[in-house]
């Protein structure tokens, strides 16, 4: 009788341990499923408008590579974010300078202390080593701590989606690394115990930024396997210590390294190592909707064909469309050898502004009186109704644009 007893309560235990842990789980997912519908809508920001933070501290990560630790000025809670969504920075401009927006992603987990913003000096390119350095990455370089800094609400569409969780490929060129580690931190801080394959692909360990973070959450997860591959290690670089892969990272590595399952793919780096890599892992049968990346300018975006056409593709398909401008009275024929219609504008000298050239920021928006655009990426920023973003648009039919 003893015994008996005894195991109807052991089973109501049980039973009711059941229902506590089904009811959490249901809790979790029905709070998941809420906080990535608002991501995606990127209707529900953290504030309106731009919120002035502080910079509280300053790090250098790497050579030519800071983070910039972000505070409340009063100390109150920053809003929680998305791993892998970004900033938009309203950097301080001269007067008379046009406006300098940037966006920058989030590199750390969510924390309500503060944000942290991890940016690489853009040099100027190598086939023109005259011109000036990035405006907007210099400016940040010379920033110090204690300056203010407005921005608008974490916001973006590359994000860690929390309501998948099929084991995942994180593959980083360069500075693209930055949301792979807003990445990685939360899944460790979560105690997520999904198989990660992390690919990292620097030059050399001057470029290898955030090193010691990622070496933390590598040996605390077993479950994390990191790959960095240096493409020009220096003379005292060891492999199998600073690095694993001497190389660039190509289709074949992941390949070679990731077994053969149902994982989802996130990319953000160079746009010709993403071109190659997307095209790689289409064509290994990975189907579309497991592969996410983002792009950190509109070169990466242009030839990409995740969410949309690639821009050629519209003005070729039918007679050139000419796009005229009614303020400005211009007119000319889109040929396709600009990318976008802010390229094209900006060309022929008519005044307009443009902050993150990847339809993120909203500044670029220009007025259509007639015809129709199409959008070459899927838009960050909502563009008012009749306007559209110049920056990712290209003209479907003629055009007449109020500028
Ligand atoms: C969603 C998103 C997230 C991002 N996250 C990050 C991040 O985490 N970290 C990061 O570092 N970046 C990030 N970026 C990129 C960042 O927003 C900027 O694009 C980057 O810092 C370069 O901006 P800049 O103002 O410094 O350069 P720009 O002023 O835009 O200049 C770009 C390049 O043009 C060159 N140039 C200047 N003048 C001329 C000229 N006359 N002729 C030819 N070339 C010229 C410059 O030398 C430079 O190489 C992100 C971008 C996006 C869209
Ligand atoms: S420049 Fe930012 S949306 Fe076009």
């Amino acid at each position: 009788m003893a015994t008996l007893a005894l195991g109807g309560w052991g089973r109501m235990r049980h039973r009711q341990r059941q229902y506590e842990s089904d009811k959490r789980a249901f809790i979790e997912r029905v709070a998941v499923t809420a906080r990535a519908a608002r991501a995606d809508k990127q209707d529900y920001l953290g504030w309106e408008g731009t919120r002035e933070l502080q910079l509280s501290a300053v790090v250098d990560e790497a050579v030519d590579v800071k983070s910039f630790y972000l505070t409340d000025p009063d100390g109150a809670a920053l809003p929680a974010f998305e791993p892998g969504q970004y900033l938009t920075c309203h950097l301080p401009s001269a007067p008379g300078e046009k406006p300098l927006v940037r966006c920058y992603s989030l590199s750390d987990r969510p924390r309500e202390e503060y944000y942290r913003l991890t940016v690489k000096l853009c040099l100027p390119p190598a086939d023109l080593p005259e011109a000036p350095p990035g405006r907007g990455s210099s400016r940040l370089h010379t920033m110090v701590s204690g300056d203010r800094l407005p921005v608008s609400a974490p916001r973006g569409g590359f994000f860690l989606d929390p309501r998948r969780n099929h084991p995942l490929v994180l593959i980083a060129g360069g500075i693209g690394v930055t949301p792979m580690v807003s990445m990685l931190a939360t899944l460790a801080e979560q105690n997520d115990d999904r198989e990660v394959y992390f690919f990292y692909g620097v030059r050399n360990s001057r470029e290898h930024a955030l090193r010691d973070q990622l070496e933390e959450i590598a040996a605390a997860h077993p479950h994390l396997h990191q790959f960095v591959a240096y493409s020009q290690p220096l003379a005292e670089d060891r492999e199998h210590h600073d690095y694993q892969l001497h190389g660039r990272i190509t289709i074949d590595t992941i390949r070679r390294i990731v077994p053969t399952g149902m994982y989802d793919y996130y990319l953000c780096g160079p746009g010709g190592m993403m071109e190659q890599l997307v095209e790689g892992l289409l064509a290994a049968g990975v189907s579309e909707e497991r592969i996410l990346y983002e792009a950190f300018g509109p070169a990466s975006v242009r030839k990409m064909h995740k969410h949309d056409e690639p821009a050629t593709s519209v003005a070729s398909a039918g007679p050139t469309p000419t796009v005229k401008f009614a303020t400005s009275h211009q007119q000319v024929d889109w040929d396709n050898h600009c990318d976008s219609l802010l390229d094209l504008i900006e060309e022929l000298g008519v005044a307009i502004d443009s902050g993150c050239r990847a339809g993120n920021c909203g500044m670029c928006a220009a007025r259509v009186l007639e015809g129709d655009i199409e959008t070459v990426k899927q838009p960050g920023a909502a563009a008012p109704d009749g306007y559209c973003l110049a920056c990712i648009s290209v003209p479907k039919s003629p055009l007449v644009l109020e500028l």
